[in-house]
């Protein structure tokens, strides 16, 4: 048995389903966790000293690959001064002059620690401003696990076996209105359905929890005009394109605005951090300001500001970071495809996946219609020759400014042997 092995029968013991968030555990590919000692730039080492180059990246977090030189500095750095005040310090000033600054359309923000908070904080937001109640989301989008985004919430419920969570009230529930993805008819029918009573439209610009789906053209653009004829304010959920699809997000690669946005783990390069910002006026509302209250014992925890300024940083400092994660995104997705022409590749910039589905995938029907026993032995080939990917087919193959031309040409080899 390895020590992985025996780790997770002890983990299994305490610890629900052996992991602290579901997509971790291996059940769905049939195989346990690995459990990880340390990381490097592409680098993943096991506590059985098995080497893996890792298309996670902390669920999209590590933008520049593991453990950065400057991130680490920055770190180490912070410590020595302290770890958490629960004060107001000058770090938190800076981040949010820097967010404000590469996103254009977020006027003020708040940092929280991590996505779920994020989300289910702006949402409150958006419900104070407007004075309404109800909120559209997408079926197949995850936006973190609070009780009224877990309707059909793409990835971890889907391979859990769990899409709609029990303990949500039906009250909460029923505030939640399901659209298709890519399908602004479905989006116009709930408007018309509830005219005058819909807060927010959350949405995430690029799917990437039914896989990676990209939004048709005019899809984006369809539901800000939307939300703009509604008085509905817009939410997007960047939490995984921020900073990383462009500096500026899936705003700026799109050309979008959006009332709200949402950010998550990339601004704290691996902390655990979250964010939610946008208009003045919203985000006046937000407590003390307004009455709409938030808060948060270790919300800009010094430390985790000192890691998200220094990867943030590393985006200013390096213009050409962008062009080189698209190129090889593109080399994976092409090479993908013509080792698999028979199933869809999808992605944009450096999130990728290969759906094994021979049909466009462009909503959570589509993207269900995958093949998850292929993608299962896909997935255990791959790990078994050193290639860690998330341990599910709806989610993405993330790259980092670590990952080299040898790297993926390392990727495509081994998935190449797959078809042997
Ligand atoms: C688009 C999106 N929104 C929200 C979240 C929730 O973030 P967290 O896991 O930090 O709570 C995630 C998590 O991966 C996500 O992908």
């Amino acid at each position: 048995m390895t020590h992985s092995e025996q780790l997770f029968q002890e983990a299994v013991h305490y610890i629900p389903g052996g992991v602290n968030s579901p997509v971790r555990a291996f059940g769905a590919v049939g195989e346990t966790p690995r459990f990880i000692r340390r990381a490097e730039g592409s680098r993943l080492y096991d506590v059985d000293g098995r080497v893996y180059t890792d298309y996670v990246c902390s669920w999209g977090a590590m933008l520049l690959g593991h453990n950065p030189p400057a991130v680490k500095k920055a770190v180490l750095e912070a410590v020595q001064n302290g770890l958490s005040f629960g004060a107001a310090t000058e770090a938190e000033v800076k981040m949010a002059k820097l967010i404000t600054k590469l996103v254009p359309s977020v006027e003020m923000v708040r940092m929280v620690n991590s996505g779920t908070e994020a989300v289910m904080s702006a949402i409150r937001a958006a419900r104070g401003f407007t004075g309404r109640d109800k909120v559209i989301k997408f079926a197949g989008c995850y936006h973190g696990h609070s009780d009224s985004m877990l309707a059909k919430a793409g990835s971890g419920g889907i391979t859990t076996g769990v899409p709609d969570s029990a303990g949500v009230p039906q009250g909460c529930a029923t505030d939640t209105l399901l659209a298709q993805y890519n399908d602004l008819n479905s989006v116009e029918r709930l408007f018309q359905q509830n005219k005058g009573q819909i807060a927010a439209l959350i949405v995430e610009p690029v799917a990437v929890n039914m896989g990676v789906v990209e939004p048709a053209e005019g899809f984006l653009s369809g539901l800000r005009q939307i939300c703009s004829q509604n008085g509905t304010v817009l939410i997007f959920d960047e939490v995984i394109t921020g900073f990383r699809l462009a500096p500026g997000g899936a705003q700026e690669y799109y050309g979008i605005a959006a009332d709200l946005t949402v950010f998550g783990k990339i601004i704290g390069a691996g902390m655990p951090v979250g964010a939610y910002g946008g208009k003045r006026e919203i985000m006046s509302q937000v407590a003390p300001a307004g009455p709409v209250y938030q808060a948060g014992t270790l919300s800009g925890n010094p430390v985790a500001m000192a890691a998200g300024l220094a990867q943030l940083g590393q985006i200013q400092s390096q213009p050409l970071l962008y062009q080189k994660l698209t190129r090889e995104g593109e080399k994976l997705r092409e090479g993908l495809r013509s080792l698999f022409p028979q199933y869809t590749v999808t992605g944009v910039g450096s999130f990728s996946c290969l759906f094994f589905t021979q049909e466009p995938v462009t909503d959570y029907s589509s993207a269900q219609k995958s093949d998850t026993q292929l993608f299962a032995r896909f997935f255990s080939h791959m790990l078994n020759n050193g290639i860690y990917m998330a341990p599910s087919q709806f989610e993405a193959m993330f790259l980092s400014s670590a990952h080299t031309d040898n790297d993926i040409d390392c990727f495509l080899e081994t998935a190449k042997e797959f078809l042997l």
